[in-house]
């Protein structure tokens, strides 16, 4: 047996999860089956996502649901040799015995560091390509609105909207990113929402008006921007996370939609599988090319996870949100 530790819900939150909703558990991990394989987890991924299923979807008393990169340390199954890394939804635990379920080899491209797999190369990445360049129709050139600019999935919206020759405003919550946003992305004016008045500021930043609003937050940020969308603007809705807590301000400005023939549509990063080939080789290149900038919150230790969720909703990640389990 080797002794491992699992993350579990045992108490499902009300508003803002607290850390007494999860427990950091001792386990005992079985020896190694015949067509099994045992993973060491290096890095977790917490999401925004994760909140909303912790109200039903997420067992009590089970792993949390989450995504991460893990290493074979032991195969006795020949899909997989060890040492080879995998990309894991096997919930969050430090080690594990599987017989492949939820484990994708991953091709690391040894000129990239490991953890870019786990947002501009992986699941986050793929939601701003997709979510921006399908779902969103981006034309070169356009006048781009993204909101939660400063975390993994805003700030390569942002980016790919660059490099795409568009005049970018990004929505954040801190100076501190709207000064990266500014100073390292290129993005062309960022606003705080949280000190600025937004209708003011947004109204003086899109001078243009808005043919794409890449919506992160719901509330007042999606109020401010319907009432600057052009006609046949789009708006991709890929998250809402000013209401995943509860409660958030309710839309007054829906209306625009109607005169403005705006289309709004929602996507899940899953609805990208068909892109993924396109996606990796202009992720890898734009950031060799140093095109795509990143930024990383690394927690050390695999007991800190659910303080890393809960950070996401305080705002306190700038750029994609980790955990670090092992080397
Ligand atoms: N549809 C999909 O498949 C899919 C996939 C991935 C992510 N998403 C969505 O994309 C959004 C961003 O996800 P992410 O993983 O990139 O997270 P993230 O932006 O890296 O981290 C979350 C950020 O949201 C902001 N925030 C938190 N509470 C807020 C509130 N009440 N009002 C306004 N902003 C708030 C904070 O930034 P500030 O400091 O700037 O406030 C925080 O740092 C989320 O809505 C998520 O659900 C959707």
């Amino acid at each position: 047996m080797t002794a491992s530790r699992e993350i579990h819900l045992v108490r499902r939150p009300k508003g803002m999860p607290v850390p007494a909703d999860f427990a950091v558990v001792d386990v005992s991990v079985p020896p190694t089956g015949e067509g099994e394989v045992r993973v060491q987890t290096l890095i977790m991924s917490v999401d925004p996502y994760m909140r909303p299923r912790l109200n039903a979807d997420q067992a009590l008393n089970a792993p949390l649901l989450g995504g991460g990169i893990g290493r074979v340390v032991e195969s006795r199954n020949p899909k997989f040799q060890e040492g080879q890394l995998v990309r894991q939804g096997v919930g969050f635990r430090e080690v594990h015995v599987s017989d492949g379920k939820g484990l994708t080899p991953l091709n690391r491209d040894p000129a990239l560091p490991l953890s870019v797999y786990m947002h501009a190369l992986g699941g986050t990445g793929i939601t701003a390509y997709g979510g921006l360049l399908e779902i969103g129709a981006l034309k070169d050139g356009e006048q781009v609105v993204v909101s939660t600019a400063g975390g993994a999935v805003g700030s390569v919206v942002a980016q790919i909207a660059k490099i795409k020759g568009c005049h970018v405003v990004g929505l954040t919550g801190s100076d501190d990113k709207a000064a990266w946003l500014r100073d390292e992305a290129g993005l062309d004016a960022v606003i705080n929402y949280k000190t600025q008045p937004l209708a003011e500021a947004l109204k003086a930043a899109t001078p243009k008006g808005i043919d794409v609003y890449f919506e992160n937050v719901g509330g007042a940020q999606l109020d401010a921007a319907l009432t600057r969308m052009n006609v046949r603007g789009r708006i991709p809705v890929c998250g809402m996370i000013s209401t995943y807590n509860g409660g958030g301000e309710g839309v007054k400005n829906l209306f625009s939609l109607i005169y403005g023939r705006i289309r709004m549509e929602g996507f899940v990063a899953t609805d990208f599988a068909h892109l993924n080939a396109a996606f990796m080789s202009d992720m890898t290149g734009w950031l060799k090319a140093g095109q795509i900038k990143y930024q990383e919150t690394v927690l050390e230790g695999f007991e800190r996870a659910p303080e890393g969720l809960i950070g996401l909703f305080e705002g306190r990640n700038t750029g994609k949100m980790l955990i670090h389990v092992s080397d």
